[in-house]
């Protein structure tokens, strides 16, 4: 029987899961674009022959469950899987909800626990599968207000290799990239209330500029693809220089 699988891209009715859908799109591969925003989903991807929509809460079970079902009624299993879907929720110490908390770790670090557990499974992916989180430079320098965000982007990188580990022997690499700041609508969310000089302070962090959805689908899609063959385990840090200012 001919085998028929797919790249799950969450996250894809925004920013970075957009420019990775579409990248993955335009190179004629097929997709299952998930994402919370069912709207979004159908603007930009209605009428694609090549991609299916689901439109799914991940930090719930049944959103989860949806996911995998709608995965298994239109393809053999998964090919790729990138785990762009995600938030931020800025509070201080002592303002941090734990249920926000919560429901950060459930978007960042386990639903794509949970994801690549499924994946893991012969019957659910192809022989050589492979998959790209994202983690954020959050995670390595401090940011007022992003305690609850920088402890969940953590916890990804923090599973990243044992995870890796225990997929590598079933032929299934697992990266992930570090971002710094890159302009999307969760960016713009903070980006948009700087000051002039905050901005041109910000902007003086990122040698090679700010980054663009596209620039990060470039790196996501080399991981994904064959020629990244040779590559597991690994965070790979994207900033446009920034770390090195
Ligand atoms: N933009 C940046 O500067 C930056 C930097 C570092 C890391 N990141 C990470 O990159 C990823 C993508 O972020 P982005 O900047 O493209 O954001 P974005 O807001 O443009 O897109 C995120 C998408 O995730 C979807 N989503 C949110 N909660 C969901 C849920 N519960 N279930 C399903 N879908 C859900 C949203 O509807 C949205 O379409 C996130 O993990 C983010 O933390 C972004």
């Amino acid at each position: 029987m001919m085998q028929d699988y797919c790249t799950v891209v969450t996250g894809a009715a925004s920013g970075i899961g957009y420019a990775v859908a579409s990248k993955l799109l335009a190179a004629g591969e097929s997709i299952v674009a998930a994402d919370l925003n069912e709207e979004r989903l159908a603007e930009k991807f209605g009428g694609n022959a090549n991609a299916v929509v689901i439109a799914c809460d991940l930090t719930t079970e049944d959103g989860v469950k949806c996911l995998f079902e709608g995965i298994k009624s239109r393809f053999s299993g998964v090919r790729g899987f990138v785990h762009a879907a995600g938030f931020d929720e800025m509070a201080p110490l002592g303002m941090i909800a734990p249920d926000a908390m919560q429901r950060l770790f459930a978007i960042h670090a386990i639903f794509p626990v949970q994801f690549l557990g499924w994946m893991a499974k012969k019957q659910n992916r192809a022989p050589d599968a492979a998959a790209v989180l994202i983690s954020s430079l959050a995670a390595h320098e401090g940011a007022k207000g992003h305690v609850a965000y920088a402890a969940a982007k953590g916890a990804v990188e923090g599973f990243l290799k044992s995870a890796a580990a225990e997929l590598v022997e079933k032929g299934v690499r697992l990266n992930a990239v570090v971002l710094g700041v890159v302009e999307t609508e969760m960016s713009q969310g903070w980006i948009g209330k700087l000051s002039k000089d905050q901005r041109m302070a910000l902007e003086k962090g990122y040698p090679l500029g700010l980054g663009r959805p596209s620039d990060v689908a470039e790196v996501v899609k080399f991981l994904l693809s064959p020629a990244a063959r040779w590559v597991t385990g690994q965070a790979i840090v994207c900033d446009g220089g920034h770390e090195l200012t």
